[in-house]
């Protein structure tokens, strides 16, 4: 059985319902401060990694084989305004969970990372050997897990995989599951909930990058293909594969306002968006290297073009306006 904090989030989520498509027994743990009971399939526990005992139970009463942990605070600003929270849930609640597991005698670990661990990039594509500086305390707290999964490796023996998400996206192609954050601030969801009237204009961050049309590039990544990813690091460790990290995106670069005309066109009608200023600590162009993760893992996303991305996305949205109390 495998264990998956935060399996009730929008990754999370996604990853559960694919492990469960490969075979795989899961119990989900959530706190749902942010994810959904209904997007969960399967044994679920509500529960908070803030408790040592609540996560000691569900180990006590499952035959945990592996650890998928997504469980986290995600937004990049509110981390600059209340670090407090990021580093209490981020990191010291994680380090209940690696406590727990240590104790179950679990030895596989996947860890939910993130290109924000990089900060802002010397060079790109982004390679794994890339210097890790982040520039907010989200980045930073993922870096601090990164870490601790290295020393824990280190003294208790443990194997982790630690998977470096580029900006993920999409929605379940079957439709069952998307995307619902409140509040929303990414990209995506937002511009497809202006094109429905259903928010006001995007409004889009800084025109005068050093991109191509000025606008932030960013390498989108579907979030089924990340579900993938986590399915192939489990095969990997349970080959008795060595600790290992990957970055996963796509290795193309979509500006702002590329994404903003072919979601016209997928929409069939235009985007509104205002210019507006550069959204503090926005680096101009983020694209990944995943060699390593072709390589290694075989993994080779199948929702690798911007239109699938934005496709699914906007079918779950046009399916559910109001995401899962829709
Ligand atoms: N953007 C806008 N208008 C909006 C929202 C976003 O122009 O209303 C722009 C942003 O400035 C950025 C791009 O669209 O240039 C993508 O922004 P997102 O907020 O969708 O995603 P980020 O690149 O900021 O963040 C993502 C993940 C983070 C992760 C980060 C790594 O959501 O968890 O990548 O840098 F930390």
């Amino acid at each position: 059985m495998i264990l998956v904090t935060g399996g009730a989030g929008y990754i999370g989520s996604h990853c559960v319902k694919r492990l469960q498509d490969a075979g795989y027994e899961t119990v989900t743990f959530d706190n749902l401060s942010e994810g959904h009971r209904a997007a969960v399939r399967g044994t679920f526990v509500e529960g908070d990694l803030a408790s040592l005992d609540d996560i000691r139970g569900v180990f006590a009463k499952h035959p945990i084989e592996g650890v998928l942990h997504f469980a986290a605070h995600c937004y990049v600003g509110e981390s600059v305004e209340n670090p407090e929270k990021y580093f209490r849930n981020n990191v010291a609640n994680t380090l209940n969970l690696l406590q727990a597991t240590r104790e179950a005698g679990v030895g596989k670990f996947i860890f939910s990372s993130t290109a924000a661990t990089y900060g802002v990039p010397e060079s790109v594509p982004i390679t794994e050997t890339h210097p890790q500086a982040p520039i907010n305390p989200y980045g930073q707290s993922k870096l601090m897990v990164e870490q601790m999964l290295g020393a824990y490796a280190h003294a208790y023996g443990l194997r982790y995989v630690i998977f470096r998400y580029f900006n993920a996206a999409g929605a379940d192609p079957d439709g069952e599951i998307g995307e619902d954050h409140d509040p929303e601030t990414h990209l995506i969801p937002l511009a497809i909930a202006a094109a429905m009237d259903r928010r006001p204009p995007l409004k889009v961050f800084g025109t005068d990058y050093d991109t191509p049309d000025g606008t932030c590039v960013r390498d989108y990544i579907h979030v089924f293909d990340l579900a993938d990813a986590h399915i192939r690091g489990l095969e990997y460790l349970a080959k008795g594969g060595e600790s290992a990290r990957f970055n996963l995106g796509n290795e193309t670069g979509h500006s702002i306002r590329q994404v903003l005309e072919r979601l016209a066109v997928i929409a069939g009608r235009e985007v509104p968006a205002d210019d507006a200023p550069r959204r503090p600590g926005d680096p101009g162009t983020l694209v990944a290297s995943s060699q390593r993760a072709r390589e290694v893992l075989g993994w080779e996303p199948r929702f690798g073009d911007l239109d699938s991305i934005l496709r699914t996305a906007w079918d779950w949205f046009e399916a559910h306006p109001e995401g899962y109390a829709g």
